[in-house]
């Protein structure tokens, strides 16, 4: 069998709906799924026909209504073939993930070769021991003073006796959640949270409590009735760009969530991932009430994610030793080779330099999208880089996400953040994947020019 002659047939119709409506559907989750790809050679329309037992002529529109929807082309003489999308923006039809929310590239062509540079020194400085072998697990006094003076900027609260260097946010979320407890406890989050956080939660058996926000954060009312009418051990929050809504809470919200933090006692986990990025938020969460606060300064969205390093501030000195313990149990230690790098990174202040290009690129990319998604309604922040669309109505998420991965696009919705049942649809798109400012202008025009289109299942008439 050729590449392209592949002998695709749907493995599931959707009876409720006409069969030819339910072969295109098929057709483009299978695109989506990767089942087929551009240049795949469809059956013949008889040989299908027979196949699912009904008429050819079923077929002749199923495939007609790919052609219509840019799914299909026929070629005279050869067939039905999937349609292959070039463009110039992406020649190679490579997938630009925007599912994953990593920071756009600086453009900064002269401070990534600085860095570049400065990450092979640091491993050619290294001692033998730390390069081949177990060292400092969570850092030396010397290293944790160094960080805990850089974090000092934006969380007062950080000193070398509360801190450890972690192996990234969610190595750090894995151990602490632990801590607090594991299996049977429950945590109070936002009603949409970071995945990563809801996979360690499921992971470890951790029962989850969504709560309403508005457009400042947390309501909390709900915080209070949550805490009220069960036990809850822990809130896990994202205030400040919160992913995906990318709301940040005001300092009056903030103040208000801490105090019945306090009241009852249940102990704060503040993701910053975005702070260091974000020009003017208020300060963490985790200062309004330090002695409950477990603070996380991840570098994945600040300087680099590839680096897997992130800094937990505990509460105080003891439950640092406590969480060091847990952190051996779940990964032992944060590598020394990138614990090197990020500590040179903060200390010749590329990793500030590095947070400052980050945030001109993302800004470059937020202005593009307000250019060009004008018409559509999304929250965003200047500052960040990511957005959070909400689909018209004639546009069901699921549909939405299938219809782009046809151009190759990824995009997450939802679900993917929901804690329970969500009846808000919408959809994140991450600015940093594409690989350019041009290819970013590619996707988003993309994107709203499939916006505008309605989706034709639901205005069929069967
Ligand atoms: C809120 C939040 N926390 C943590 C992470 C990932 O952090 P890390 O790469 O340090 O594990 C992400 C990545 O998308 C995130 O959005």
């Amino acid at each position: 069998m050729s590449q392209q002659d592949v002998h695709w047939y749907p493995h599931h119709l959707d009876s409720q709906k006409a069969v030819y409506l339910a072969i295109v559907e098929a057709i483009e989750q299978d695109l989506a799924r990767g089942v087929l790809k551009g240049g795949d050679k469809l059956p013949a329309q008889r040989q299908l026909a027979a196949r699912l037992g009904i008429d050819f002529t079923t077929v002749t529109r199923a495939y007609q209504e790919g052609k219509k929807r840019g799914l299909l082309v026929a070629r005279m003489g050869q067939g039905t073939f999937v349609r292959a999308l070039q463009s110039q923006e992406n020649p190679g039809d490579q997938l630009i993930d925007m599912g994953m929310n990593i920071p756009p590239l600086p453009q900064d062509k002269r401070l990534i070769e600085r860095m570049q540079r400065d990450m092979a020194q640091v491993v050619l400085r290294l001692p033998e021991q730390s390069l081949f072998g177990y060292k400092d697990f969570f850092g030396t006094f010397e290293d944790r003073t160094l960080v805990a003076h850089w974090v000092a900027k934006r969380y007062r609260s950080a000193q070398a006796d509360n801190l450890l260097i972690c192996p990234g946010t969610q190595g750090t979320l894995l151990a602490l959640l632990g801590h607090l407890g594991g299996k049977g406890i429950s945590i109070c989050c936002e009603e949409f949270t970071y995945p990563g956080f809801k996979a360690v939660a499921e992971n470890l058996g951790i029962k989850l409590v969504g709560l309403a926000m508005d457009h400042d954060g947390i309501l909390p009312s709900a915080f209070e009735d949550a805490c009220r009418s069960q036990k809850v051990r822990a809130l896990y929050c994202t205030p400040t760009q919160h992913n995906p809504t990318t709301t940040t809470w005001s300092v009056e919200r903030r103040h208000a969530i801490a105090e019945i933090a306090k009241r009852y006692d249940v102990v704060l986990i503040e993701d910053d991932a975005y702070g260091f990025i974000s020009d003017n938020a208020p300060e963490p969460l985790c200062s309004f009430a330090p002695e409950l606060g477990y603070y996380i300064a991840g570098l994945a969205k600040s300087v680099a994610s590839g680096l897997r390093v992130a800094f937990l501030i505990c509460p105080d000195r003891h439950f640092q030793q406590q969480l060091s313990q847990h952190l051996r149990a779940t990964s032992l230690m944060v590598s020394p080779l990138t614990k090197a790098m990020a500590l040179d990174l903060i200390q010749s202040g590329c990793a500030d330099l590095l947070s400052a290009a980050i945030s001109k690129a993302a800004r470059e990319r937020q202005a593009l999208a307000y250019e060009i998604l004008k018409d559509h309604s999304f929250r965003a922040d200047p500052n960040g880089f990511h957005i959070w669309l909400s689909l018209p109505p004639y546009w069901p998420e699921e549909s939405f996400i299938n219809r782009m991965r046809r151009h190759n696009i990824r995009l997450v919705g939802s679900d993917a953040f929901a804690v329970g049942k969500s009846f808000v649809t919408g959809v994140r798109l991450c600015l940093g994947a594409p690989n350019s400012v041009e290819q970013t202008r590619y996707v988003l025009n993309l994107i709203a020019q499939q916006l505008k289109k309605p989706d034709d299942y639901q205005n069929a008439i069967v």
